[in-house]
C-alpha cells in the first residue's frame, strides 16, 4: 500500500487479549513505508511489552510511564497533531467510553484529543459487551463525530465464548486507514456485484455440505470497490466477516439461492466478480426430518447450476470475473477454464500452498484475460490482491472498449 509511505502515523494499544495482533499490524504498518508512533496503554502492557513494539517500529513507544506533562511528552502531543492518522487497535470498550466522552487521563486518550487526522478505532472486545446500549451509544457518537469505528468480527472470543467482539483482521484494518487517507474514485459510477464465501447444500435440517471458503476474498473485493467509488452489491454465503460499510449485502444459503440472487441482481451491473466458493454438488432429495441410525448411507449428489457460465451467457455487456481454485497445472487448468466459461478475467491460485488461498490472509494469484494475457502477481495481503484485480479489470476494459451496461 504505497499510500502509507512516509506516512506519520499512532497506533494507540489498549488492553485486550487482542493486543498481540497489533504487533502484526505494525509489522505491516512499517512494512508498507508508515512511521509508526505506538502508544501503549497501562493495561495493553499486561499483554505485550513495549520493547516488542519499540523493537519493530524502529521507534520509543509511548506508555504511561512516560510523564505527560514533560517536554518529551508535550512533543510526542504534538505528534498527535500533525499525524496522518490516528488508529487504535485493539480498542476495549474502556477506551471507546473515554473517547467518546473527551476524557483525557492517560497518554493515549490525551493524544487522541490532540489528533487532527482521520481517527479510526477497531473494537475487541468480550461476548455481550459490543452489543451493550452504552457502547453502542458510544460507538454512535464517535461516528457521528466522524471517527471511523470498525465492525468487530464474530466468532470465538477469549472468554470461551462466541459472539461478536473480535478484533477486526489486520487486512480490514488496512483496508479501512487505505481508504480513510486515499480517496481514489476510479470506479465512480460502476456497479460491482461480488459473490463470497462458501455455499451450504443441506442433506437434513440439521446438516450440510459446505468447503473451506471463508469469504475473506470476496469481502475484500467489495469493500475496495466501494472504498474506490462503485455501487457494491455483495451476494454472500455463510461467513463469520462483519459486512463492510456502504456495501448492500444480501445473504444466501445454498448455491441455487446465490444463483436466484445474482440475476436478480444482475441488471445494470457493469463489473461480476464471484469470488465465491460455490458448492459442486448438493444432495438430490435432502431429508424433510434429521436422518437417523448408525447405518452405512448413500447420499446422491446432483450438480449444481454453474453460475459464473450462465452469467456469462446472457452477454448483458458486463465484464465477468471468475475465480479458479487449483491444485495442480494451475496455468493450464485456469486458460481452460477461462475459455470454457466464457469470461473476461480468471483470478487462478493454486489451493494446496500453504499461507494462500483458503481461509488464508493472504494470496498469490495468476490473472488470465481473455485478450491473451497472463499475469502472475506476487504474494500479497488479499486486501492488495483486491486492488490489483480492480485495476486490471479497468485497464483490461479500457484496452478492449468493452461495451458496458448502465
Ligand atoms: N462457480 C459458479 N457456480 C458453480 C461453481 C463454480 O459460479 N456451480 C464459479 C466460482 O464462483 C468461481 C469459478 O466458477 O468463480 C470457478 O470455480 P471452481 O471451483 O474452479 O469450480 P469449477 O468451475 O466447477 O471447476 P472444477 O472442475 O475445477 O471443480
Amino acid at each position: 500500500m504505497s499510500t502509507l509511505a512516509g506516512k506519520e502515523l499512532i497506533l494507540g494499544v489498549t488492553g485486550s487479549i487482542a493486543a498481540y495482533k497489533a504487533v502484526l499490524l505494525v509489522r505491516e504498518l512499517t512494512r508498507a513505508g508508515a512511521r509508526v508512533t505506538v502508544c501503549l496503554t497501562e493495561h495493553a502492557e499486561r499483554f505485550v511489552t513495549a520493547l516488542t513494539f519499540r523493537t519493530l517500529s524502529g521507534r520509543a513507544v509511548l506508555t504511561d510511564l512516560f510523564d505527560p506533562q514533560s517536554d518529551e511528552a508535550v512533543e510526542h502531543v504534538a505528534l498527535g497533531e500533525r499525524a496522518a492518522a490516528l488508529i487504535v487497535a485493539p480498542a476495549t470498550a474502556n477506551l471507546i467510553a473515554k473517547a467518546a466522552h473527551g476524557i483525557a487521563d492517560d497518554f493515549l486518550t490525551t493524544v487522541l484529543l490532540a489528533a487532527r487526522g482521520p481517527v479510526l478505532i477497531a473494537p475487541a472486545m468480550d461476548g455481550g459487551m459490543w452489543d451493550h446500549a452504552a457502547v453502542q451509544a458510544n460507538v454512535a457518537t464517535l461516528r457521528q463525530r466522524g471517527v471511523a469505528v470498525l465492525e468487530p468480527d464474530t466468532g470465538p472470543l477469549a472468554s470461551g465464548l462466541s459472539g461478536k467482539g473480535r478484533l477486526p483482521e489486520v487486512d480490514v484494518i488496512l483496508e479501512s486507514l487505505h481508504s480513510l487517507l486515499t480517496p481514489v474514485r476510479d470506479l465512480a459510477g460502476e456497479r460491482v456485484l461480488v459473490t463470497a464465501g462458501p455455499t451450504r447444500e443441506p442433506i437434513d435440517p440439521v446438516r450440510y455440505i459446505t468447503n473451506r471458503s471463508s469469504g475473506k476474498m470476496g469481502y475484500r473485493l467489495a469493500a475496495a470497490a466501494q472504498r474506490r467509488g462503485a455501487t457494491v452489491t455483495l451476494v454472500s454465503g455463510p461467513t463469520a466477516i462483519a459486512p463492510p460499510p456502504g456495501v448492500v449485502v444480501v445473504p444466501v444459503e445454498s448455491a441455487e439461492e446465490m444463483r436466484e440472487a445474482v440475476l436478480q441482481h444482475l441488471r445494470g451491473t457493469t463489473i461480476v466478480i464471484k469470488a465465491a466458493a460455490v458448492a459442486d454438488y448438493r444432495a438430490k432429495t435432502p431429508a424433510a426430518t434429521k436422518i437417523k441410525g448408525k447405518r452405512d448411507l448413500t447420499l446422491e449428489l446432483t450438480p449444481n447450476p454453474d453460475i459464473l457460465a450462465e452469467v456469462a451467457a446472457q452477454r448483458t455487456g458486463a465484464f465477468v470475473v471468475g475465480f479458479a481454485a487449483e491444485t495442480d497445472d494451475v496455468a493450464k487448468n485456469a486458460q481452460a477454464k477461462l475459455e470454457a466459461k466464457g469470461i473476461e478475467l480468471l483470478v487462478a491460485n493454486d489451493v494446496s500452498r500453504a499461507g494462500i488461498g483458503f481461509d488464508a490472509d493472504d494470496n498469490e494469484v495468476l490473472l488470465i484475460d481473455r485478450w491473451g494475457g497472463a499475469e502472475p502477481l506476487p504474494r500479497m495481503s488479499k486486501g492488495e490482491v483486491a486492488d490489483a484485480i480492480l485495476s486490471r479489470v479497468l485497464a483490461l476494459r479500457k484496452r478492449a472498449a468493452q461495451p458496458v451496461t448502465r
